[in-house]
């Protein structure tokens, strides 16, 4: 069985970058700037927002992180996203999800330009990826596909079966894996709450990508012989006995299916880091674009 190691692999992927970077110091070109923003003090997504920063250093970048309150409102939300769509100096930026309830993340989205649009969560960006052209990939389905490609995972003509439909992962996973290229190609299958038989389908799988929030709902029972695990869960169970009084878990249970697998991707350490650089990437792109 092969541990698919997205941190590993993404800080191969950081060296490269900070080359590039290092490369276009020295050319006395412009310096890759994301900004992130983040509302309220959600603990997750206070920790990848400060993983998000903190890469953008690691490999050069300028990084600037403009923290708002829960209590703001949309339309100081949305002026903070109108300025940033009017900075020359930052190339691209993200407003970290979830937002607070009463906020509307639908018309904050809409507010953001497609050009600094680095997350791919744009209606330009979404679809010129659905037609395949030039765009913005979403962060954690092409994180995947670098993972996949990095690794040699072979998808073409595969039954690969994605489980949830979210605008951010599951449904573009399926563009992703079904459109013509490498990795592509596969047979697509999206699974959901109301898919009547899951673990049958999930039988089916050459490669299963388990994007559904719920902790550990995928056992050995429900994967096939062989198959490639992707798990793009991140759940904080309770647990005791931890000092933070959580552990994370995946949507897979991976020590269940780990006899059963061919590979594997852990979590924390597999798709979460690939999800940085996938980010990191889109902002490279929009720091060339003149
Ligand atoms: N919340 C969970 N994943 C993401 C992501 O990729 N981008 C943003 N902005 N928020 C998220």
């Amino acid at each position: 069985m092969q541990v698919l190691d997205g941190k590993a692999l993404a800080q191969t992927i950081k060296e490269e970058l900070k080359a590039e970077v290092d490369a276009i110091r020295q050319a006395g070109g412009k310096i890759p700037h994301l900004a992130a923003v983040l509302v309220g003090d959600d603990p997750a997504s206070q920790v990848y927002v400060r993983n998000k920063v903190r890469s953008c250093e690691e490999v050069g970048f300028r990084s600037t992180l403009i923290r708002r309150p829960a209590t703001i409102t949309q339309e100081e939300l949305l002026s903070v996203v109108e300025e940033l769509n009017a900075d020359p100096d930052v190339d691209g930026f993200i407003v970290q999800l979830p937002l607070p309830g009463h906020l509307d993340e639908e018309a904050i989205n809409l507010a953001i330009h497609p050009r600094k649009d680095v997350d791919g969560f744009t209606p330009v960006n979404v679809g010129r990826m659905t037609l395949g052209l030039e765009a913005y990939l979403p962060a954690t389905p092409n994180g995947i596909m670098v993972l996949l490609e990095r690794y040699g995972i072979e998808t073409s003509g595969k039954e690969v079966v994605v489980l949830g439909r979210s605008n951010i992962v599951g449904t573009p996973m399926t563009i992703l894996l079904s459109r013509k290229s490498n990795p592509g190609n596969a047979t697509v299958t999206l699974c959901h709450s109301r898919t009547k038989d899951l673990a049958e389908h999930c039988r089916r799988a050459d490669i299963l990508v388990a994007a559904i929030g719920i902790p550990e709902m995928v056992t050995a029972d429900m994967v096939k012989e062989g198959a490639v695990i992707v798990d793009v869960g991140i759940n904080r169970v309770e647990d005791a006995s931890r000092k933070r009084g959580y552990r994370l878990a995946g949507d897979v249970n991976y020590d269940d299916v780990k006899g059963k697998v061919s590979a594997i991707t852990p979590v924390p350490g597999g798709v979460g880091p690939m999800t940085i650089v996938s980010l990191m990437m889109n902002t490279l792109k929009a720091s060339k674009v003149k």
